[in-house]
């Protein structure tokens, strides 16, 4: 089915603005944290603005112990390559616009669901709607204990018994496997993959494998672990494969440089990010293509500038993390960024859509970068190589 895409978000708009706007409101003003309007306004906060994370409106003077918030706009203007956070629109707008409905959601009963990253998060609150809405739920986490928490969780918000959690590392391959081999064991039937697991790093690490563990986590973990549960995928046709990328993946004008998908040439955490969510939307793509007549669809999204745990606790330090935690009062709850994840799961009217990028429920055109169609063929190929190159095949 063709979608129509909406015009709003044309490359012409959204390359030229690079801009999140937040606008305060009472509502804001009264999230924890943030006191009668006042923003802190540290030595960080100067850094952040030579780094090109600008506040303006009156009081927002870099250097000053406060910024009071009277005027009510808050402009953060990321210059490129500094922030990943969602570029290109309104995060004022966005919000009001994801206020504006209930969560979209089709009944799913019958249907079994694997959620990556399910312990927190965007994921979390998917799994807990898709749970709600009836499906047997798998969630995916890295930690036993968080996975626990979040399946009791999970129950317990949904009213549904039938969710379960399955421990590995998307940052080893040998643990992917392991992993598949689990879901594969407790699911007769995927009707849903929702890869969504992600990070940030703001220091360069190397996965057991040898990989930059942002393009592994980000990109080769949900690649493996989506060829190793295709066959049941594709056995449980109609079925759907969504994959969680960013708007972040604008700021990757150049594509990804296939001679340093390492990144050990020079590491910038955000530009590392935004190559990595550019890759999920060429993976989208290329899978989508590959899958043409299973009746298996692959869409992906940007779930907006959501208020979770990411870039917490090590995977995001400095100015990174002070830039996240600055807007975090302006920004979309989990459920409402998990809204777009949902709809792509469940609704009936885009069950036969596949290959592309929606953003808030509707289908629109990722970066030029991203539409680069021969680059997408080539990350595949390049993929499977690294794959079978660390031993782990692919299921192909
Ligand atoms: N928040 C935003 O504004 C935003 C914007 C654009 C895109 N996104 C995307 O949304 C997705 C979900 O992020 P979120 O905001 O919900 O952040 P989050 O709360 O940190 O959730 C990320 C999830 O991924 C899991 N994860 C990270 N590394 C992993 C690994 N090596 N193996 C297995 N699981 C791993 C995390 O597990 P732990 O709990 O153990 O860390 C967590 O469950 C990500 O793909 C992110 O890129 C988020």
């Amino acid at each position: 089915m063709a979608p129509v895409f909406d015009s709003r978000d044309d490359d012409s708009r959204d390359d030229k603005e690079g801009i999140v706007t937040a606008r305060t409101d009472e509502r804001h003003d009264r999230r924890p944290g943030l006191d009668a309007g006042q923003l802190p306004m540290p030595r960080a906060m100067s850094q952040l603005h030579r780094a090109g994370v600008h506040a303006s409106g009156s009081g927002a003077r870099p250097g000053s112990e406060t910024a009071t918030i009277g005027s009510p706009r808050l402009r953060f203007v990321p210059a490129e390559g500094v922030t990943g956070l969602e570029t290109g629109e309104s995060t004022h707008r966005a919000a009001e616009r994801a206020e504006d409905g209930a969560m979209d959601v089709a009944d799913m009963t019958g249907k079994t669901v694997v959620i990556t990253g399910g312990n927190s998060g965007i994921g979390l609150e998917t799994a807990v709607a898709l749970a709600r809405a009836g499906a047997k739920t798998v969630i995916t986490a890295r930690d036993p204990d968080r996975g626990d928490a979040a399946l009791t969780d999970i129950r317990r918000r949904s009213g549904n018994n039938e969710v379960d959690v399955v421990v590995f590392d998307l940052a080893s391959l040998a643990s992917i496997r392991v992993g598949a081999t689990r879901i594969l064991g407790r699911c007769d039937r995927i009707d849903v993959l929702v890869n969504n697991a992600g990070l940030v790093l703001s220091e360069r690490r190397e996965t057991e494998d040898g990989f930059e563990a942002t393009f592994a986590v980000n990109h080769l973990g949900a690649f493996l672990l989506t060829q190793l549960l295709l066959h049941r995928i594709k056995a449980s046709a109609p079925a759907r494969v969504v994959n969680v990328s960013s708007t972040a993946h604008r700021s990757a004008r150049r594509g990804l440089a296939f001679d340093d998908l390492q990144s050990r040439r020079g590491y910038r955490g955000m530009q590392v990010y935004a190559r990595s969510k550019l890759a999920n939307i060429y993976f989208t793509t290329e899978l989508a293509r590959r899958l043409t007549g299973t009746g298996v669809t692959v869409t992906c999204l940007p779930p907006g500038t959501v208020a979770t745990g990411f870039a917490r606790d090590g995977d995001a330090s400095g100015l990174l993390a002070f830039g996240v935690k600055v807007i975090k009062p302006f920004i979309l709850t989990a459920e409402q960024g998990a809204r777009t994840s949902v709809y792509l799961a469940s609704c009936p009217e885009v069950a036969e859509v596949t290959g592309q990028y929606f953003m808030r429920r509707k289908a629109r055109r990722p970066s030029r970068s991203a539409r680069d169609a021969a680059a997408a063929h080539r990350l595949w190929e390049v993929s499977e190589a690294l794959v079978a190159e660390a031993g782990a095949g692919t299921a192909f």
